[in-house]
């Protein structure tokens, strides 16, 4: 099996659906924000206010380099992962890419008991969001291989339409 790379916006249910396709489809986890965390040893927060965000950013390119070297992996990437163009080569050189889309009102939904994200602190209302999601609507867009809409739907259904949608790629 290709590795599959959920993109999308903070709260799109990245994490979720990789835990899901994990599980029922014996695929290995790659949940980047929590690899770069253990190794950097401090949250994204700090590590935002510490070295920045062009310093994550440069993880996370590196990150995606290493996921290349296996297969069969699922990896829930940042939601910014797709700001860099370099990013999205990267990950088409091991598998699809799967942009999980939602509403601004869902996502708020998601976020709002969690502050984690130092790009949402202080931020958490729908004008934010859907200001931040058009901004980078044609990033996310041209980046994905598929797209999944992910609004009322269970996360099972999510992952068996992404299966399917994969599947018929190429054939
Ligand atoms: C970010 C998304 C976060 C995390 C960081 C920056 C972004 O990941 O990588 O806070 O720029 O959208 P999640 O999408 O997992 O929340």
């Amino acid at each position: 099996m290709t590795n599959i790379f959920l993109i999308g916006f903070m709260g799109s249910g990245k994490s979720s659906v990789a835990s899901y396709l994990s599980r029922e489809y014996k695929m290995e986890i790659v949940e980047m924000d929590q690899l770069i965390v253990e190794r950097e040893g401090m949250s994204i927060a700090d590590i935002f206010a510490k070295h920045g965000e062009h310093y994550f950013r440069d993880i996370e390119t590196n990150l995606l380099i290493e996921i290349q070297g296996e297969q069969n992996q699922v990896v829930s990437c940042g939601g910014g992962v797709v700001l860099r163009e370099q990013n999205v080569s990267e990950m088409r050189k091991s598998g699809q890419i799967v942009l999980l889309a939602a509403k601004a009102e869902t996502i708020l939904e998601r976020v709002k008991g969690n502050d984690d994200r130092p790009l949402l602190q202080g931020n958490k209302n729908v004008d934010f969001i859907s200001e931040m999601m058009e901004k980078r609507r044609e990033r996310y867009e041209q980046a994905a291989d598929v797209v999944v809409h992910t609004d009322g739907k269970e996360i099972a259904q999510i992952c068996h339409e992404i299966l399917e949608r994969i599947e018929t790629i190429g054939e």
